[in-house]
C-alpha cells in the first residue's frame, strides 16, 4: 500500500471513491422524484429498498466507506499541500487551483453537516417538525412521504435543503474537473468533452434535488 502514501495515490481514491458518490447522488435524486408519484408513489419507492436488508447494508457500508476515505484523503492532500506552501501566493486572486482546491474544502466539510444534519432527520427521525412520523403504510411501516412533505413545509428547513443542493453542486463541478485530472486524462479532446459531461452531471444533479423542496415551498406538493 506504498503508493497510497504518494499524492497520486490518495488523488486515485479520491476520484474513485467521489465517481461512487456522484453515482449515488444521481441514484438518490432520480429516486426522491417518486414524490411526484404521490404518497403511494415515495412509499412504494422507499418499500422497495428495503425490500433486501442484505443488500440494503453492503451498500450503505459502501458508501459509508466511500464518505470516510474521501474525507480522510481529501483532508490529508489539503493539509499537505498547505505545509508544502506555508506562505500564501501574494497574488491569490489568479490562483485558480489554490481557489478550486480551497473552495473544495469547505464546500466539503459544509456537505458533511448537512448529511449528518439529514440523516439525524430522515434516517434516524430525529430533529423534525412535529407531525412528521406517522406510521401508516400498508407494510406497517413509517410513512416516508409525510416525513418528506411535512419536514419540507418549515420554510427553515426549505432554505436549510436548497441551500445544500447549491452546496453540493458547487462541490461536483469542482470535482467533475479536477477527476480527470487525477486520472491523468491529457488527451485534450476527450479532457474537454469528459469535463462538460462531467459539469452537465452535476447541473442534472442539482436540478433533479431542488425539484422537491421547491414543489413543496410552491404547494405542487402537499
Ligand atoms: C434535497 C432533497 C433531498 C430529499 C428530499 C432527500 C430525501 C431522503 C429520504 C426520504 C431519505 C430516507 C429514505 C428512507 O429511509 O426511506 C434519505 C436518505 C439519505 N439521503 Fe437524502 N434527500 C435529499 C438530498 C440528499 C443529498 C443532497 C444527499 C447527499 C449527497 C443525500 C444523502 C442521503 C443519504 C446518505 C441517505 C441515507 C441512505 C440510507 O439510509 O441508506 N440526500 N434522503
Amino acid at each position: 500500500m506504498r503508493w497510497l502514501s504518494s499524492s497520486l495515490g490518495k488523488k486515485y481514491v479520491m476520484a474513485l471513491t467521489g465517481f461512487f458518490l456522484v453515482f449515488f447522488a444521481l441514484a438518490h435524486m432520480l429516486g426522491n422524484l417518486s414524490t411526484f408519484g404521490g404518497e403511494a408513489g415515495l412509499n412504494a419507492y422507499a418499500e422497495h429498498l428495503r425490500a433486501f436488508p442484505p443488500v440494503l447494508w453492503a451498500f450503505r457500508a459502501a458508501l459509508a466507506g466511500a464518505v470516510i476515505l474521501h474525507l480522510f484523503f481529501g483532508l490529508t492532500l489539503y493539509l499537505q499541500n498547505k505545509a508544502a506552501r506555508p506562505i500564501d501566493y501574494a497574488c491569490k486572486k489568479n490562483d485558480r487551483t489554490t481557489f478550486s482546491a480551497q473552495s473544495m474544502v469547505w464546500t466539503g466539510l459544509l456537505l458533511l453537516v448537512f448529511i449528518v444534519i439529514h440523516l439525524i432527520q430522515f434516517t434516524f427521525h430525529g430533529l423534525l417538525p412535529s407531525g412528521a412520523i406517522i406510521e401508516n403504510t400498508a407494510a406497517g411501516h413509517f410513512n416516508v412521504f409525510a416525513m418528506v412533505s411535512t419536514s419540507l413545509s418549515s420554510g427553515g428547513l426549505n432554505v436549510f435543503y436548497l441551500a445544500s443542493v447549491v452546496v453540493l453542486l458547487l462541490h461536483i463541478l469542482h470535482g467533475a474537473a479536477s477527476f480527470l485530472q487525477s486520472l491523468g486524462a491529457t488527451n485534450e479532446n476527450t479532457f474537454g468533452a469528459i469535463t462538460t459531461g462531467g459539469k452537465i452531471t452535476a447541473f442534472v444533479i442539482g436540478l433533479g434535488f431542488v425539484l422537491v423542496p421547491l414543489s413543496v415551498l410552491f404547494g405542487l406538493v402537499k
